[in-house]
């Protein structure tokens, strides 16, 4: 068996405390002899600024170059609020996407059985919804040049930000959409602003000429972002696999997050392109952000960072049979009605952080026998 390394990177407020449970989960696979993994501790986000005034330092960058997958916790809080704006813990997590290449971002909306009473849709709406957002993530408006604030001679701002796709960026990731389309029920729709925007009819135009050249066995439709948002509310489970830009992808992902019931429940992973030695890099967060409002209080739910782990195994170490124990066992903890405070259900006492993660290697230990 070969050592894994892997990055943790848990980041602030709720972070350190949810990636504890995870690395619990990583460390039965350790001492069950499933698995071999070697782990690096590092900073990010304001943490990695109060210690060294950056919220990403190089040393961090060359840890990630060298780690076989990165676990990320989550970035940001209130404490850092007054922080020149390049230095905020945000821009820790946008360097390190970009310096790691991730271009390709996967966001699953699942409804997990038990908890479609959780959602604040009807439940015949967002019974057994299983939607794939796959986000584009090192370019669009968040990188684009030029940006930036200027001064304008009646004394006040004007702040700018640019917008722009290239066919060899577009390429890229609808690459791995419609490759994860056919794993799943052969079906992209393609979301843009190709009726304001001239980045838009470049992404509909290069969509559209892959499918035809490359896909024909996936079904291809594409929609405005606007019309995009009102169909998630209205129809959500229409969506197999969602195509689309960094900006967009951001504000649909939040959007079909909470359509599950609770953003604490949900993984995301994020990928560059496969490397001339066969490596790719990989970057596992949950989609939650790092909730200050209940941090160091026990009362975060691990779950998604549990499950952002799965991710890590079945993707980046192809651990297809343990990264099933530890959905199994999530699964079974939420049949039991053990809940943490985002989720609870009536007449049920939430549990904490820790009481989650026992509970979730507990279940482990029992599916595995
Ligand atoms: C996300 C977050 C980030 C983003 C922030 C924290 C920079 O909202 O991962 O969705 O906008 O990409
Ligand atoms: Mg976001």
């Amino acid at each position: 068996m070969t050592t894994k390394k892997i990055l943790v990177l848990a980041g602030d407020c709720i972070g350190p405390e949810v990636m504890v449970q995870a690395r619990r989960v990583l460390d039965w696979l350790n001492k069950t002899g499933a698995a071999s993994f070697e782990f690096e501790e590092g900073l990010v986000g304001g943490a990695s600024y109060d210690a060294h005034g950056t919220p990403l330092t190089e040393d961090t960058i060359k840890l990630a170059h060298a780690s076989d997958a990165v676990l990320f916790g989550s970035i940001g809080g209130p404490k850092w609020d007054g922080v020149d704006y390049d230095l905020r813990p945000e821009n820790g997590l946008l360097r390190l996407r970009k310096a790691m290449g991730l271009f390709a971002n996967l966001r699953p909306a699942i409804v997990f059985d038990a908890l479609a009473g959780a959602s604040s849709l009807k439940n015949e709406l967002v019974q057994g919804l299983d939607i794939m957002i796959v986000r584009e993530l090192i370019g669009g408006i968040y990188f684009g040049e030029p940006r930036g604030i200027e001064e304008l001679p009646d004394g006040g701002q004007r702040g700018y930000n640019t917008q722009a796709y290239a066919t060899d960026e577009i390429l890229r990731i609808a690459h791995v959409a419609f490759d994860l389309a056919r794993k799943r029920d052969s079906r992209v729709c393609s979301v843009d602003k190709a009726n304001v925007m001239e980045s838009g009819v470049v992404w509909r135009d290069v969509t559209t000429t892959l499918r035809d050249e490359s896909y024909t066995d996936v079904e291809l439709s594409h929609m405005f972002v606007d019309n995009c948002a009102m169909q998630l509310v209205r129809t959500p489970k229409q969506f197999d696999v969602i195509l689309t830009d960094n900006l967009f992808g951001d504000i649909l992902s939040d959007l079909a997050a909470m359509l599950t019931g609770s953003l604490g429940m949900l993984p995301s992973a994020s990928f560059g392109a496969v490397a001339e030695d066969g490596r790719q890099p990989g970057l596992y967060e949950p989609v939650h952000g790092s909730a200050p409002d209940i941090a160091g209080q026990n009362l975060g739910n691990p779950l998604a960072q549990i499950l952002s782990t799965s991710m890590m195994l079945r993707y980046s170490f192809d651990m297809a049979k343990e990264a099933d124990l530890v959905e199994n066992a999530v699964e079974a903890v939420l049949s039991k009605n053990i809940r943490t405070g985002d989720i609870v259900a009536d007449g049920v006492a939430a549990v904490g952080t820790t009481q989650m993660g026992d509970a979730v290697l507990e279940e482990m230990a029992a599916l595995a026998g």
